[in-house]
């Protein structure tokens, strides 16, 4: 029977009285998709094999790298993470429309997006028959057609996901089986093993808890106990977005004092200060565009928004060939319009010191 996959989620139905607005949506798939793909390779090896039980991976993908241009993750994002009572009082459900990366539907999203960001997070075990995930779930909001926010709230001992890297505040998106096995086949006088590969998968973002519970245990249960059957469960996760507190320093002859303010990891420089006011045009600049009265528009040619980079040059993206050329004889300049802050998403302090060729 299908909905035998042994499951040892913990009901608490704890509903909390947040305020919470689910939106319609079209009705969210809870229905498990299959897929059999058979490789064209051919192994002479065993398949592959893994300790049951034990995390076979882990995999960090931060969503904030993709719309900040902060580049690839360069640090531990768990650095980043909330207190659950902030989480519970953040998560929230919206509509999105189809987009290039995915369809309509509700997703899961923060509900101060200036500071915070959903991360996901991919945490594959091997599969166990008899032993249960190990995860208890919270309903923090559920409305109509099954569609709500349901969380892990605690960890249950010796179950598969009890040291898998999953916290409390994270919310199951999907969840898949991945199932392996291998049959013999003989061409001409050779036998080989060729691997199968069977997959069955549910949504599980934006579902109240029963609905989360029927799709989870819509999936086959575990048969194998020698490490062939995966289970891999997509992951969303509130963090805070990384910050560089930038300390500004202007000339001497200026005499404007410091200015201090915070960015957020992947913000450009240029168009930071120029937001706040900050006039980069330095009139000294050795310009390698065609001239003129004002800059190029962050082309990277003109350098009158150059900054000398007193702090904290480690935040910064690498330079680009154009701006290494140009700022060779001035190794702690940057192009403010070509510099990212908190590249790689990292955070930390930023000093720098506009129009260098006045100091
Ligand atoms: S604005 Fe011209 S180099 Fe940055």
């Amino acid at each position: 029977m299908r909905n035998l996959l042994s499951l040892c989620l913990v009901l608490q139905l704890a509903k909390l009285s947040y305020s919470f607005a689910v939106i319609p949506a079209k009705a969210t798939t809870t229905t498990s998709s299959t897929s059999t793909i058979a490789t064209s390779t051919r192994l002479s090896a065993a398949s592959k094999k893994f300790n049951t039980g034990e995390p076979v991976s882990v995999v960090q993908s931060s969503s904030a790298s993709k719309f900040s241009g902060a580049g690839p993750i360069e640090v531990n994002m768990n650095a980043y993470n909330i207190p659950l009572e902030e989480i519970v009082e953040q998560w929230t459900a919206e509509l999105s429309p189809a987009t290039p990366l995915q369809q309509e539907g509700v997703y899961l999203g923060a509900k101060d997006k200036k500071r915070l960001l959903v991360d996901t997070l991919k945490v594959e075990v091997a599969r166990v028959p008899g032993k249960g995930l190990g995860l208890e779930l919270l309903e923090l909001a559920g409305g109509r057609n099954g569609v709500g926010i349901t969380v892990v709230s605690g960890f249950v001992d010796g179950g598969m996901l009890a040291a898998s890297g999953i916290l409390e505040g994270d919310s199951i998106a999907k969840v898949a089986v991945r199932k392996t096995s291998q049959k013999e086949t003989n061409g001409g006088s050779a036998t080989a093993l060729e691997e199968m590969q069977e997959e069955f998968d549910v949504a599980t973002e934006c579902l109240d808890f029963d609905k989360t519970i029927e799709a989870i245990t819509s999936l086959p249960a575990a048969e194998a106990d020698d490490g062939s059957e995966i289970l891999s469960l997509t992951i969303k996760r509130l963090r805070r977005k990384p910050k560089i507190t930038v300390n500004l320093q202007y000339p001497p002859e200026q005499d404007e004092p410091d200015v201090s303010f915070e960015l957020f990891s992947g913000e450009n420089l240029r168009r930071a200060l120029l937001v706040r006011g900050t006039k980069l045009n330095d009139a000294l600049s050795r310009r390698f565009d065609s001239g003129g009265m004002g800059d190029c528009g962050a082309e990277g040619t003109c350098a009158t928004c150059v900054v000398s980079v007193v702090r904290g040059d480690d935040l910064l993206n690498p330079m680009g060939l154009t701006e290494k050329q140009i700022l060779e004889k001035n190794p702690r300049w940057r192009m403010a319009c070509k510099t990212i802050v908190g590249y790689g998403m990292r955070e930390g302090a930023l000093t720098v010191r506009v129009n260098p060729k006045q100091w």
